[in-house]
């Protein structure tokens, strides 16, 4: 046919239909960051910001981020790439990939099944996934759902009673690692949550309510029965909502009094590995190992609690030149593409535990959207360590990376700690 307009349109249908249509909005969100964009399309502002938003001006937020993009790497070609294996073995324990879904608590209030979805799709895809002890569902509940391995993460209580409970239901349920989260003495201020009216109790505000309007389905999912509360203590604790259930563990079971020693009563309690998360100094992870501690998770709570902390990805490198023979490294705060995972691994961490990065996916689209993630960080670790010449987690080593030298505390004015302070360091028992 010679060249019309009318060619032109045929030639241009069939490309179309040969590539098929594009109904799915999943497959036009290549990363992470389109992800997120989903997700805050999907959510009312009040809602998105729970899993978005950090503490005070977001300075350690931003800095988790805008840090992992101050390494950089040095690519090594021509190098035989046609195999890359992302396994690795971690405390015996052996992962096909490099890295878990870590602890999101409140998942319900983001819409959906909350961690329900998440966690079936950690199954699919044989990552484990970490049972917050401020989940939405009870623990047995999301285990029933678990195909793949399960770590549970806890929050001290003031009441040992509800801390042993809590251990014991998570041998029960075959956690493999506990996870004690200890950044959390007291709840970071989160100016988005307080203008949102997200405080406790929540206030209906007329921005609120109308987007609450605007956004039915999610308005729907979090009306759905059972309320929404901390259903891992709904038998400990007063109240039948998430409302009540905040303002019982702020008031009663807040722990101002937490030291040391306590790690070393849940290390008692507990056969496998324990692994100390909120770690931010070489000081505090000589500690942790000193209380018995297997390993820590280099983290900042995603900048949601002091503001003002270091990122991460700056913590690293003397946190693992202090302690890093003798313990896991898991690197927590900020991953957003499978280069960042590439990057805390090379800098030094033996594991990378993501957030935000599932929840957007979560938000987004529930199992479906977290799945989603999963691709996506799989498809750019595997492409950076291609490009790297890194065909083994093992060779994702110093040797491909560069960042700043200020990183490993020299050119950093800092005062040594008082030596009181100093006494609880010593050797692991
Ligand atoms: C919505 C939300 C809920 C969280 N809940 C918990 C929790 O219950 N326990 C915990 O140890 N950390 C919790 N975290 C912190 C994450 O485990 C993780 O440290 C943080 O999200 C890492 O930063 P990133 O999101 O930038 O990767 C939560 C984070 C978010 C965003």
């Amino acid at each position: 046919m010679p060249d019309s307009p009318l060619s032109g349109a045929l030639e241009f249908a069939r490309m179309l239909a040969a590539g098929g249509f594009r109904l799915d909005p999943l497959d036009a969100a290549p990363s992470i960051e389109d992800v997120r964009q989903l997700a805050r399309k999907r959510l009312p502002t009040m809602a998105f910001d729970i899993i978005d938003g950090a503490s005070n001006h977001e300075l350690t937020a931003d800095a988790n981020v805008r840090d992992l993009a101050e390494v950089t790497f040095r690519p090594r070609w021509m190098t035989d790439i046609s195999r890359i294996d992302t396994s690795t073995t971690v405390d015996g324990m052996e992962l096909e990939r490099p890295y878990i879904m870590g602890p999101l608590g409140l998942q319900r209030m983001i819409g959906g099944e909350g961690e329900m979805g998440a966690v079936r799709a950690a199954g699919r895809a044989n990552i484990p996934f970490t049972i917050s002890t401020a989940s939405n569902w009870a623990m047995e509940e999301l285990a029933e759902q678990a195909t793949g391995p399960i770590w549970y993460q806890l929050y001290m209580y003031k009441s040992q009673t509800i801390v042993a409970d809590l251990i014991a239901r998570a041998r029960a349920i075959g956690a493999e690692v506990l996870v004690v989260t200890v950044d959390v003495p007291l709840n970071g201020k989160r100016y988005r949550d307080h203008r949102n009216g997200m405080s406790i109790p929540p206030k209906i505000t007329p921005r609120n309510a109308v987007q609450a309007i605007r956004h039915l389905d999610w308005t729907r999912a979090i009306m759905r029965p059972p309320a929404i509360g901390f259903r891992n203590l709904k038998d400990q604790i007063q109240g039948d909502n998430a409302v009540s259930h905040q303002e019982f563990v702020a008031k009663y079971l807040a722990n101002l009094s937490l030291t040391w020693e306590d790690i070393r009563e849940v290390r008692r309690q507990w056969d496998g590995p324990v692994y100390i998360k909120g770690i931010l100094t070489p000081e505090d992870a000589r500690r942790a190992r000193a209380a018995g501690a297997q390993g820590i998770y280099v983290s900042n709570h995603g900048g949601r609690q002091l503001d003002s902390s270091p990122s991460t990805i700056s913590a690293l490198p003397e946190i693992v030149d202090a302690v890093g023979e003798e313990m896991t490294v898991v690197f927590d705060s900020g991953i957003r593409t499978g280069d960042d995972i590439a990057k805390a691994l090379a800098v030094g961490a033996d594991l990378v535990s993501i957030g935000r990065a599932w929840g957007y996916g979560n938000a987004a689209y529930g199992e479906r959207g977290v799945t989603h993630v999963l691709d996506i960080l799989d498809g750019e670790l595997e492409l950076a360590m291609g490009q790297l010449g890194a065909t083994s987690i093992d060779a994702l080593d110093r040797s491909v990376v560069q960042y700043p030298e200020a990183w490993h505390g020299a050119g950093m004015h800092r005062e040594p700690e008082p030596a009181h302070l100093s006494m609880h360091e010593g050797t692991a028992r």
